[in-house]
This record gives structure tokens, sequence and C-alpha cells, in this order.
């Protein structure tokens, strides 16, 4: 059971990634060029959401059957358990919650141009935090 989480986990944060950086990148490219807010806008939108939102629950699932999760949340002076039991959660729910908001937020705008910047600044937002909590070392091995 662990090891078939920790897999799936480890794969989807790359697909994860590679939405979030799509909408950044999406938002980017709309806000300067000016252009209007489409429903291609609003599906990678949807994407990046349901990507992050599968990752949580993922991650959920892996922290009670992990031994670098919940059972390690005793551990805070060693460095990689304070990561993976505390610190790469945490921030990440945090991140998650950020993204959640700026699709709420979207919703309610009807300027193009105000939905782009929504989404680049919270999705963006998200993006650097989860990147700033990556357990990169024990990511690089288990590829
Ligand atoms: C978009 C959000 C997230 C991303 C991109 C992400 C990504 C990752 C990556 C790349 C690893 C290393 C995987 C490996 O060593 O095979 C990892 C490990 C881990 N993640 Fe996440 N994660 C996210 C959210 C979460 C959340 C919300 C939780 C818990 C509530 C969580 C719990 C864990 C745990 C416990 C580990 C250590 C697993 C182990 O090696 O035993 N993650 N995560």
């Amino acid at each position: 059971m662990y090891d078939i989480v920790k897999q799936i986990h480890s794969g989807w944060a790359i697909l994860a990634f590679f939405l979030l950086i799509l909408v950044v990148v999406n938002s980017t490219i709309g806000l300067l060029t000016k252009k209007e807010f489409t429903p291609w806008d609003r599906r990678v939108g949807i994407m990046g959401l349901i990507g992050t939102h599968t990752q949580l629950l993922i991650g959920l699932i892996l922290y009670f059957v992990s031994p670098l999760g919940f059972s390690s949340l005793g551990n805070m002076s060693d460095k990689a358990l304070r990561m993976t039991s505390l610190e790469h959660p945490l921030i990440n729910i945090i991140a998650i919650t950020l993204i959640t908001i700026g699709w709420s937020k979207h919703k309610k705008i009807t300027e193009s141009n105000k939905k782009f910047k929504t989404f680049l600044i919270f999705y963006g937002l998200g993006l650097i935090l989860i990147l700033s909590r990556v357990p990169w070392g024990l990511w690089q091995s288990s590829l």
C-alpha cells in the first residue's frame, strides 16, 4: 500500500507541476497580450485546480501510511523528517488553498485582464510555495 501510494504521489507531482506552470504561462501571455478570456483559459485553470486537488488527496493518504509522515511528527530536530511530516504537507495545503481561492475569485470577475491577473497571482504564489517545500533529494532517489 505504502509503495503504491508513494509512487502515485511521486508521479502525479510531475503532472501537477506541468499543469500549474501551464496556468502561470497561459495567464502571463493573456495578461501581456490583453486577449479575451476564453473557455480554453478557463479549462487550463480548472485542470490546474483538479491536478493539485488530486495531489492533495493522494498526499493525505500518504501522510498516514508513510513512515516519514504523521508517525514522524515528533522528530522535529531531524531536518528531513521535519520536511516530510510538517513543512511539506502544511505549506502545500496553504498553497492549494490559495489556488482554490484564485479559482473562486476568477469566477466572480467579468473583465478578462483581471481574470488572468487573478490566476497569475494565486496560482503563481501556490506554485512558488509548493516548489519551496519539495523534498528534492527524496524525489530524485525515487524517480
Ligand atoms: C501539489 C502538492 C504536492 C506536491 C507537488 C507533492 C510532491 C511530493 C514529492 C515530489 C514527494 C517526494 C516523493 C518521493 O520521494 O517519491 C513528496 C513526498 C511526500 N508528500 Fe507530497 N506533494 C504535495 C502535497 C502533499 C500533501 C498535501 C501531503 C500531506 C498532507 C503530502 C505528503 C507527503 C509525504 C508524507 C511525503 C513523503 C513520502 C515518503 O517518501 O514516504 N504531500 N511529495
